[in-house]
């Protein structure tokens, strides 16, 4: 089933200025139930763009974007809000805690503001700490854990209220190799052990390698995907060489410190 489809996205910024800009240009994709998807594309490709027109944080110039069979343009301001609370699910590079609260409180706080009972709010909790490995966190204040660690807890954070769709902008943008390595793992499982369905923006092949199929975009159009059919080491040399034969912009230095 799909999960999300966008039908020929467009979104031109300054339109009415001399020389608009268009950041996406006629993107149509879908995600499927359980499915782990990586957007990947050069600084400037349309990237964020794209993922600010699936979370309806953005209006397109032209296009739709339909998620669990709901057509987004459709919904009041209010509808909106509501649908984006209950059914999206975002990780975004500075994982965006709150530096006065522990992880626990950090992690529960989207159910809290929902007015869900302590006892609910609890047994959610146990269960995400346990499919994100951090039980051993939870009592922490933010700056006392790694940055591995608190995105895994931003990611618990997004998933506490099962979503239908989880968004993440270059979640590992920030992280060493290690820590990327723990959090891409730890997504991964999410979408294959747990049945998350996952739309992953990142310009690192590394990360991309965990996912089941990748979308390349340059010049705000979708260019070319592939998917994954063997282990995670070999999709790691297919997106490097597609990359490679895209011009290499994609590529940079940083590619490098992965196997
Ligand atoms: N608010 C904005 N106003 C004008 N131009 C923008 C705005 N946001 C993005 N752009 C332009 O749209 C293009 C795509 O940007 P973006 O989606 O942020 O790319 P990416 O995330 O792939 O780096 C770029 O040329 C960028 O300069
Ligand atoms: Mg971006």
């Amino acid at each position: 089933m799909a999960i999300l489809t966008a039908t020929k996205l467009s979104r031109v910024y300054g339109e009415k200025t001399t020389v608009p800009t268009w950041a996406l240009r006629e993107a149509s994709l879908t995600v499927n139930e359980g499915e782990f998807i990586g957007v990947m594309g050069p600084s400037g490709s349309g990237k964020t763009t794209l993922l600010n027109l699936l979370a309806a944080i953005d209006t397109p110039s032209s296009g739709t974007v339909q998620i669990e069979g709901v057509d987004i343009s459709r919904l009041s301001d209010r509808e909106l809000a509501i649908f984006r609370r209950r059914k999206l699910g975002f990780v975004f590079q500075d994982y965006n805690l709150l530096h006065t609260l522990s992880i626990r409180e950090n992690i529960v706080l989207p159910l809290v503001l929902d007015g869900v009972s302590p006892a609910a709010i609890q047994s959610r909790l146990s269960e995400v700490a346990h499919q994100l490995g951090i039980q051993y966190i939870l009592d922490k204040r933010v700056y006392q854990v790694s940055g591995g660690e608190q995105q895994r807890a931003a990611i618990a954070r997004a998933i506490i209220h099962r979503p239908a769709l989880i968004l993440a902008d270059e979640p590992t943008g920030n992280l060493d190799s290690k820590s990327s390595a723990g959090v891409m793992k730890a997504l991964s499982d999410l979408s294959a052990k747990w049945g998350a369905t996952i739309l992953m923006v990142t310009h690192d092949a590394f990360a991309a390698s965990f996912c089941e199929r990748i979308l390349f975009i340059r010049d705000g159009r979708i260019r070319s995907q592939i998917h994954r059919l063997g282990s995670r080491e070999s999709f790691y040399e297919d997106i490097l060489s597609s990359l490679r034969a895209q011009g290499g912009d994609g590529l940079d230095a940083s590619q490098d410190k992965h196997q």
